[in-house]
């Protein structure tokens, strides 16, 4: 993909074709984004990941589809090449395919979202159906899918050959095919074994997309904080850190604070100079 160039869905599509791999990265708000969109990232992804890493939540189930507008109508302010995706949060889209549509419109005409992505496969797939039958793209998410954390006894790794059986392996299987078949653009794998995420991008025609998920997808997402080192305590095996902002931050603002306390911020260089006063004047 060429720098200055907008990104597409077909251009997406393109990418899996002439085998270059496809970058998508989370974003919240409009500063990252336009970071992101500077350096060239192909996808900006605003997960409902935010519940966690923005708003400090345990799980992502909590956050609503107002919340996910308003970042993601952010996020489309500063993201003038990169195709902008909102998430569909737990809730939005489950209950049937006219609310699942629903709530997609939203996310294009009030957010400015132009796919939309939402966890689930075969379950899934009339809704999937029904919602890029309207020309909303729709992104799928099999795998782990965190809205179905209690279901899965925590964010643990899907489709294992051992431990949780076969069967789990080839439900991941299926999964990916019937996002495929209901009309999806592209689909994220998470934290699946790297031989079935491999098996997956050779068999499907849509790109998918890893996180967790090894090397061989056609592409790769990670959330922003964890690439850039924001995340407080814990990283999760897969992702990595290509920054430590966050000890930048911490830094910067003990300076800060030093600073203050001890009178040498501001100077006279950040302060405005009084009035000059007219002498000899009536
Ligand atoms: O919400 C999110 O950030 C996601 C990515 C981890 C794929 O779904």
């Amino acid at each position: 993909m060429e720098l200055g160039k907008k990104v597409t869905v077909p251009d997406v599509a393109r990418m899996k074709a002439a085998g270059e791999r496809i970058t998508m990265v989370t974003a919240y708000d409009c500063a990252f984004a336009r970071l992101l969109d500077q350096a060239g990232v192909d996808l900006l992804l605003v997960g409902d990941s935010l519940g966690m890493v923005v708003q400090g939540l345990e799980t992502t189930l909590p956050v609503t589809l107002d919340e996910m507008i308003y970042h993601t109508r952010m996020v489309a302010r500063g993201a003038h090449r990169a195709l902008v995706v909102g998430d569909l949060p737990f809730g939005a889209y489950q209950t049937s395919p006219t609310q699942a549509l629903e709530s997609a419109i939203r996310l294009v005409k009030e957010g400015g979202a132009q796919a939309v992505k939402l966890e689930g496969g075969l379950p899934m797939a009339r809704t999937i159906e029904a919602i890029a039958v309207i020309d909303v793209p729709v992104m799928g998410h099999v795998g782990l899918t965190p809205q179905s954390v209690h279901r899965m006894g925590g964010h643990r790794v899907q489709g294992r050959r051992h431990g949780h059986g076969a069967g789990e392996r080839e439900r991941v299987l299926d999964d990916a095919r019937a996002v495929q078949e209901a009309g999806a653009f592209a689909v994220v794998l998470e934290c699946i074994p790297l031989d079935l995420a491999a098996e997956i991008t050779a068999e499907l025609k849509i790109p998918t997309i890893g996180i967790g998920a090894g090397a061989h997808c056609d592409g790769q997402v990670l959330v922003l904080h964890d690439l850039l080192g924001l995340s407080a305590d814990w990283t999760p095996r897969f992702a990595k850190r290509y920054a430590e902002l966050g000890q930048e931050v911490v830094r910067a603002a003990e300076t800060y604070v030093r600073e203050v306390k001890e009178g040498t911020f501001p100077t006279d260089a950040q302060a405005f100079a009084p009035p000059k006063t007219s002498t000899g004047a009536a």
